[in-house]
C-alpha cells in the first residue's frame, strides 16, 4: 500500500505527459489559443511535417519541464528538512494548484503559468518518489518495486489519453475538463501521501531513530528482525555526518565520479531514445499522416497501453534477470523500429510530406511505434528511475537524484521543443537521428552500467571496486576501512549507550 501511494507521483506525471498531445490536437483548443496552428492544419496544401511547428504551441508541452528542472535540484536540498514523505507532499499540493489555473485559464500567459506550477509540483514529487520507494524496499524486490513508478507514469497517460478521446466530445470545453482532470490522480496522491511513513534512512538522517524503527517494522513486518538493517542504516549515516559538507559539493568530488556520471548520463539519455515523440506527439504524428482525429487519439491510447504492459515485463524481470539485460535487448529493439520507421515513412510520404498514407501503412506505422514503446517501457522507461536512486550512496543520493531529475527534464524540454522544427526539416531523418542515439546508449551501457540486481544499497560500493573503468576512482583507502558489521555493532553500542 505504502509503494502504491507513494508510486502514483508517477500517476500525475503520466497524467501531464499525456494530455497535453491530445489537447493541442481538439480544434475548440487551437482555435482560442494557436489560431495560426488550426489555420495551418486545414490547409491542404501544407507540408505535413510541419504543421505542429510552432514555437508558442511546443512551449505549451514543454514549459513543464523547465520549472520540473529547477524545483528537483530544490527538492534535493529540502529533503533534508522535510524527508522525503514532505517533499511529496508540498509537491502534490503545488500541482494542484497548476490543474487549477489551467483548467480556468483565459488567456496563453494563464495556460502557460499553471503548466509551469505543475512543473515544480513535478520536480518535487519525481525527486523524491523513486527514492522513497529504493529506500522502503528490501532489497531482493528493489527493482520490482521501483518499477511501479513507471508503471503508474504509464497508467496516468493512458487515462490523459482516455480522458481526452472522451473531453473531445464535449463541446468547447473539452479542453478545460482535460486539463482539469489532473486534479484526481493528484489529490489521490497527496492525500495518500499524508498517511505513509518516511523511509527509515530518511527518518534516521534527521536523527529520528524511533520513528525510523517504527518505519521499518511496518514494512518488513513485525516477525522480522529489523535491528540489523536498521544499525547498517545508523552506521552509514553516522559516517555520513562525519563529513558534514555539501551534498552538492560532496556529489562532486573525484570518488563519487561513477555515480554521479551514471546519475547524470542515464535520465538524459533516456530522452534520447525518442520516446517523447511517441508520448507528446503521437496523436499529432497520427494526423500528420492522414489518420482522422479520434483515430489519432485512439492510435495514441493502444500505444500508451502498449508502454504501461511492458513495464509488467520489467516488473516481473528486472530483479531476475538484472537490468544491463533489459538495456541490452531494448537497444536492440528500438533501433531495429527506428529504422523502420524511417524508411516507411520516406517511402510514403517522401520529403515532401503532401502525399497521404495507405491504411497499411499507418498500421504498419503504429505496429512499430508500438514496439519501439514496448521496448522503452520494459528498459530506459523504469531503469531511468531505479538505477540512479539505487548507485547513490546515502548521503548524496537526495542531491544525485535531484541532478539527475534535472538533465532528465532539460533533454525532455530541448527535444520537445525542437521536435517539431526538427521533423519539419528532417523529415523521416528523426528516426534516423533516434536510432544512432540508442546505439551510442546501448555501447555506453555496456561499457560504464554495473549490473546492480541483489545488491543491497548499503553494500553498493563494492560494484565499483570490481569494474573495469571505474575502479579507478575508488578510493583506496577506502577498501581498508573498518567492516560493515564492525561499524553495526558500534552504532548499536551506541544506542544501547545512548538509551
Ligand atoms: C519519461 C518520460 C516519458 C514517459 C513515457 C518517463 O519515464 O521520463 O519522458 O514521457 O516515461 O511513459
Amino acid at each position: 500500500m505504502i509503494c502504491i501511494v507513494a508510486a502514483s507521483a508517477g500517476l500525475i506525471f503520466g497524467y501531464d505527459i499525456g494530455i497535453s498531445g491530445g489537447v493541442i490536437t481538439m480544434e475548440p483548443f487551437l482555435k482560442k489559443f494557436f489560431p495560426s496552428v488550426l489555420l495551418k492544419m486545414h490547409d491542404a496544401r501544407q507540408n505535413q511535417y510541419c504543421i505542429f511547428d510552432s514555437q508558442i504551441l511546443t512551449a505549451f508541452t514543454s514549459s513543464l519541464y523547465i520549472t520540473g528542472l529547477v524545483s528537483s535540484l530544490v527538492a534535493g536540498r529540502v529533503t533534508t528538512a522535510t524527508g522525503r514523505k514532505g517533499i511529496l507532499i508540498i509537491g502534490g499540493a503545488v500541482f494542484l494548484l497548476g490543474t487549477v489555473l489551467n483548467a480556468v485559464a483565459m488567456d496563453v500567459k494563464m495556460l502557460i503559468f499553471g503548466r509551469l506550477l505543475l512543473g515544480v509540483g513535478i520536480g518535487f514529487t519525481n525527486q523524491a518518489a523513486p527514492i522513497y520507494l529504493s529506500e522502503m524496499a528490501p532489497p531482493k524486490w528493489r527493482g520490482t518495486l521501483n518499477t511501479a513508478f513507471q508503471l503508474f507514469i504509464g497508467a496516468g497517460v493512458i487515462l490523459a489519453a482516455s480522458i481526452n478521446l472522451m473531453a473531445a466530445h464535449v463541446g468547447d470545453i473539452g479542453w478545460r475538463v482535460s486539463l482539469g482532470c489532473a486534479a484526481i490522480p493528484a489529490a489521490i496522491m497527496t492525500v495518500g501521501a499524508m498517511f505513509i511513513p518516511d523511509t527509515p534512512s530518511s527518518l534516521i538522517q534527521r536523527g529520528r531513530v524511533q520513528e525510523a524503527r517504527k518505519s521499518l517494522n511496518q514494512v518488513r513486518g513485525v516477525d522480522s528482525d529489523t535491528e540489523a538493517e536498521l544499525n547498517e542504516m545508523i552506521s552509514h549515516n553516522e559516517a555520513a555526518k562525519a563529513d558534514n559538507r555539501q551534498p552538492y559539493k560532496v556529489i562532486f568530488e573525484r570518488r563519487h565520479r561513477p555515480q554521479l556520471v551514471l546519475a547524470a548520463a542515464i535520465p538524459s539519455f533516456q530522452q534520447f531514445t525518442g520516446i517523447n515523440v511517441v508520448a507528446f506527439y503521437g496523436p499529432v504524428m497520427f494526423r500528420s499522416i492522414g489518420i482522422s482525429s479520434d483515430g489519432a487519439l485512439i492510435a495514441a491510447i493502444i500505444l500508451n497501453v502498449v508502454n504501461a504492459t511492458s513495464t509488467l515485463v520489467s516488473t516481473f524481470a528486472v530483479d531476475r534477470f538484472g537490468r544491463r539485460l533489459l538495456f541490452f535487448e531494448a537497444g536492440v529493439q528500438m533501433i531495429a523500429c527506428e529504422v523502420a520507421l524511417a524508411s516507411i515513412l520516406a517511402s510514403e510520404l517522401g520529403t515532401a510530406g503532401t502525399a497521404t498514407f495507405s491504411q497499411g501503412a499507418s498500421i504498419t506505422v503504429l505496429v512499430l511505434m508500438c514496439g519501439l514503446s514496448a521496448a522503452f517501457g520494459w528498459s530506459w522507461g523504469p531503469l531511468t528511475w531505479l538505477v540512479p536512486g539505487e548507485i547513490l550512496p546515502m548521503e548524496i543520493r537526495p542531491a544525485g537524484q535531484g541532478i539527475g531529475i534535472a538533465c532528465n527534464f532539460l533533454f525532455t524540454f530541448i527535444l520537445a521543443q525542437v521536435f517539431a522544427t526538427i521533423l519539419c526539416h528532417m523529415k523521416y531523418g528523426v528516426f534516423l537521428f533516434y536510432a544512432a542515439w540508442v546505439f551510442i546508449m546501448t555501447v555506453f551501457v555496456a561499457l560504464f552500467v554495473p549490473e546492480t540486481k541483489g545488491i543491497s544499497l548499503e553494500s553498493m560500493d563494492t560494484i565499483w571496486q570490481d569494474h573495469w573503468f571505474w575502479n579507478r576512482y575508488v578510493d583506496v583507502e577506502k577498501k581498508y576501512t573498518i567492516p560493515d558489521e564492525e561499524l553495526s555493532y558500534l552504532a548499536h553500542q551506541r544506542i544501547s549507550l545512548e538509551s
